[in-house]
């Protein structure tokens, strides 16, 4: 059974990538510095599994302990890279920090990977990329943009810095995901999201308001050229883009894999603010509290995936609805009972 390192793959999509991989067959070997997660979601995955994963405690920006890992797990056959700071206002506030984390941390990875001969890479990349999209839905044709922010900026050079070393002859392959708005939960409520602190996502935020953490939500902005003036975005199951993951490493695997591809991954629907609390409100069979605010600094009014490449290429389709999705996240909720 294949190995693939799955560096951040204690995190969110890490985890539900870590039990994707093992359905498909393969053996994840997470490295996670826990710098944004909890030792015990490895309890939830095993729970979920039957069986332990192999976990390192390390961190991706130290050389000498990653060189470690490879040298002891041996044949590693690919890696999934998670392990990134991915909080958009102290991305603002501490930029160093983040080009540290996000972008020194690739290239030490990657040197260490060229080092022991691993070449398969699939890469946590962001919708962030194209900025605010002149036309929708995006494509993976649609031009990027400065980000707005140094985190996003963090994906942008990452992305350009796998583009360059796959056009210096390398060996390496890449995929690079560019994920929209991840959601939901794994269906045993075993595992999930944990935000640290006040969560600046919607989804969490709704779910801390409905357990009666947060007074209310705050629609950021009704004023937006939209149907209801609320921002659209392409909200995601968790599971289906772990799903995603599996795929772009079976298609590295192939013969002749190209150099350097990137993938939309999302469902293909635009869905606005308004109508993802009309659909928890559904999930969850009671109102739910929100009152209207002025626009969050930096917001896109509108952005949704053609996921055509994905579903073509990766075999990638959404099998969750969005209702689904938020009932998931819902349970999840419940199930941290806070
Ligand atoms: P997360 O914070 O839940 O997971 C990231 C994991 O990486 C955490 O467990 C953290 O402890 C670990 N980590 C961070 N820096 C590390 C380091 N130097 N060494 C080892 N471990 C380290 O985040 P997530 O939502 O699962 O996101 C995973 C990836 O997907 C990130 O690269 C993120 O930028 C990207 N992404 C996320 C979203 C989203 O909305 N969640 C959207 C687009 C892209
Ligand atoms: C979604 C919508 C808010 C909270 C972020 C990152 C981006 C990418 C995806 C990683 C927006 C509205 C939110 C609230 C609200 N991540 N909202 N009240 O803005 O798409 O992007 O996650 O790469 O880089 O910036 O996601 O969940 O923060 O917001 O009205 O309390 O919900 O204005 O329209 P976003 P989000």
């Amino acid at each position: 059974m294949s190995k693939i390192l799955v560096t951040g793959g204690a995190g969110y999509i890490g985890s539900h990538t870590v039990v994707e991989l093992v359905n498909a067959g393969y053996t994840p070997i997470i490295v996670d510095n826990f710098s944004n997660s909890e030792e015990r979601v490895l309890n939830g995955i095993a729970q979920i599994l039957g069986q332990q994963v192999v976990c390192h405690k390390v961190d991706c920006t130290d050389a000498k302990v990653l060189q470690e890992v490879f040298t002891k797990e041996g044949d590693i056959a690919g890696v999934i890279h998670f392990a990134a700071f991915k909080a958009v206002g102290e991305s603002v506030a501490e930029p160093l920090k983040y080009y540290h984390n996000n972008v020194a941390g690739l290239v030490t990875l990657l040197q260490v990977m060229e080092a022991n001969k691993v070449t398969r890479l699939v890469f946590s990349s962001s919708c962030t990329v194209y900025g605010i999209p002149e036309k929708l839905p995006v494509t993976e044709e649609t031009p990027t943009q400065k980000a707005n922010s140094p985190y996003g900026n963090t994906k942008k050079i990452d992305e350009e810095i796998l583009r360059d070393v796959a056009t210096s002859g390398s060996a390496l392959r890449t995929i690079a995901l560019r994920y929209f708005n991840p959601i939901g939960a794994h269906e045993s409520a075993l595992i999930g999201e944990l935000p640290l602190g006040v969560p600046n996502n919607l989804v969490p935020f709704i779910t801390q308001t409905a357990a009666g953490l947060r007074d209310s939500l705050t629609v950021y902005g009704t004023d937006y050229d939209t149907p209801d003036g609320s921002c659209i975005r392409d909200y995601v199951h968790v599971v289906d883009l772990a799903k995603a993951h599996v795929a772009a490493i079976k298609r590295l695997e192939k013969e002749e894999p190209a150099a350097f591809e990137v993938f939309n991954v999302g469902t293909g629907q635009g869905s606005s603010v308004l109508e993802v609390v009309k659909a928890f409100e559904k999930a969850t069979s009671k109102p739910f509290p929100y009152k209207t605010g002025p626009r969050r600094a930096g917001d896109v009014p509108a952005i949704y995936a053609d996921v055509t490449k994905a579903t073509e290429e990766l075999g990638f389709k959404t099998s969750l609805s969005l209702e689904e999705s938020l009932a998931s996240s819902w349970a999840w909720q419940q199930a941290l009972g806070k």
